[in-house]
């Protein structure tokens, strides 16, 4: 049985820092940490150190990580130089390869290719060796390495020149841009990044959307040759190599968000929830997200006020809980939107708002017992993302709905691929489109909504984590995985 290393940007633990030095460790969740849970300790995870507690952490255990604080799995956290790392997570991986995957560019956030740019560029190269040395070295003899997501696109081809042993495969967590947008990059840029994955046995994605356009993205940028393969699979042809591309869409964790859901952290919040709704009878549109602009949420709450000046049926009937968590706030455009977020929310209650009614509540602070409560009381999910990988807000909250509720889901989340056929599908440009879909959802017939959201449910688990974990390892590796 073969080593198995993950390597990402964000690791499995994170480390706070208190004023006299002590350190607390919080365990992250998602996929990939549910994934490894399936093959125990066979796997080490090189991540990279994020904030102050963390760099704290590597210089007391420059190694290892202590087992209590990661739940077992064995972690290696990179120190990398705080200029190098943060041109690399911000200046490139946020600000640069994010924005064409999700095709966000647009007046005033233009993209921008100039000295600067080259300069980050070069420190997210760096950025990448350091994760290509560390795996080099950790790595025993014909190990398995698994390479996550756009931070580390360069890791495949900078790691199979240090070690050709290795079986390497990268797993792209984001939509990849169609060619026509993907060559907004610089040339060298765009075919750098492509070549880089490439550098792997096997390039995976979310959903053969996905896949697809790589695959036209190594055919024009590159000119590489892609085929399908004995098994359908695609492959792609370029300099020599042959690059297989896999398709796995991670489904939700449905036995851990059906126990977690029924705690009683879960059930408070749930009764705080209800009393901020107030109203009897009053019905509730709910979205959870972090607060990033392929989330569309400001579209989100402008489709939710047409829908009050649009059907005043639903004025003091409906509730809007808008949960929209931080994130990447050392970015100003990270941090405009969510100012614009809040900015927005307060306009709609401004105009609408009574002394017993809130339309919009708006929640910034990340808690993730009141997510689960606010996916509890749904009677509507609004997931309305510009683009998105997956989404699993959309594949969650059916798993873990009280009553049943009724999906707006916009077709440019991976997830449509899967759920579209029990959802109300969304163009997410389309304002009044939505509104009219949010009014569809509210009124759905309650036999309706429970037979769309047990088929909901089902779809959204039929690929949970650790399959999705094992199925790529049998993959890459060619045989079973146990
Ligand atoms: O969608 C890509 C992704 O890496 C997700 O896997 C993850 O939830 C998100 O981006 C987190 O971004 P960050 O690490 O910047 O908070």
């Amino acid at each position: 049985m073969s080593q198995v290393l993950v390597a990402s940007n964000r690791g499995p633990v994170s480390y706070a820092l208190d004023r006299d030095g002590a350190l607390t460790a919080k365990r992250g969740g998602g996929g990939l940490v549910s994934g490894l849970s399936s093959i125990g300790g066979r796997a080490l995870w090189v991540c990279a150190a994020l904030g102050e507690g963390d760099r704290e952490a590597v210089r007391r255990e420059p190694s290892r990580l202590a087992a209590e604080d990661t739940g077992g799995q064995p972690v290696r956290m990179l120190d990398i130089p705080l200029e190098v790392f943060s041109d690399a997570y911000n200046g490139i991986a946020n600000s640069v390869l994010w924005f064409v995957h999700h095709m966000l560019y647009q007046t005033p956030f233009e993209p921008v290719f100039d000295a600067g740019f080259e300069s980050r560029w070069r420190h997210y190269e760096r950025y990448n060796a350091a994760f290509a040395d560390a795996l080099a070295e950790e790595a025993a003899e014909g190990a398995t390495v698994l390479v996550q997501d756009y931070h580390l696109t360069l890791v495949p081809g900078l790691l199979r020149e240090r070690r050709p042993d290795l079986r390497i495969g990268h797993f792209s967590h984001t939509p990849w841009a169609p060619p026509d947008y993907y060559r907004l990059l610089p040339d060298s840029t765009a075919a750098a990044v492509l070549e880089g994955v490439l550098g792997a046995d096997r390039a995976a994605f979310l959903t053969r959307r996905w896949a697809r356009t790589f695959a036209d993205c190594c055919a024009e940028v590159l000119g590489a040759e892609v085929r399908t393969g004995a098994k359908g699979e695609l492959l792609i042809e370029h300099a020599g190599r042959s690059t297989r591309i896999g398709v796995h869409g991670l489904g939700a964790d449905a036995d851990f968000l059906r126990e977690r859901s029924r705690r009683p952290d879960v059930d408070e919040r749930t009764a705080a929830l209800r009393e901020q709704i107030g109203g009897e009878g009053r019905r509730t549109i709910v979205r959870v997200d972090r607060t990033e602009l392929s989330k569309n949420i400001v579209r989100g709450l402008h489709a939710f006020r047409r829908l009050l000046d649009d059907c005043p049926q639903w004025r003091e009937r409906v509730v809007h809980l808008a949960f929209a968590y931080p994130s990447r706030q050392d970015l100003e455009v990270y941090r405009a939107y969510t100012d614009e977020v809040s900015a927005v929310a307060q306009e709609v209650n401004d105009r609408y708002g009574t002394a017993s009614w809130t339309p919009v509540v708006l929640h910034v602070q990340d808690d993730f017992a009141r997510s689960l409560a606010a996916y509890r009381l749904a009677d509507v999910a609004l997931v309305n993302p510009i683009r998105d990988g997956m989404n699993l807000v959309a594949k969650e909250v059916p798993v873990v709905s009280d009553e049943g509720v009724a999906l707006v889901l916009s077709r440019e989340a991976g997830a449509c691929a899967e759920l579209g056929a029990d959802a109300l599908v969304v163009n997410p440009y389309d304002i009044g489109g939505t509104a009219r879909a949010l009014d569809a959802a509210l009124r759905m017939p309650d036999d309706e909504r429970a037979a769309r959201t047990a088929r909901l449910a089902a779809a959204a688990t039929a690929l949970p984590p650790q399959r999705w974990f094992l199925d790529q390892l049998e993959a890459l590796e060619g045989r079973p995985a146990d």
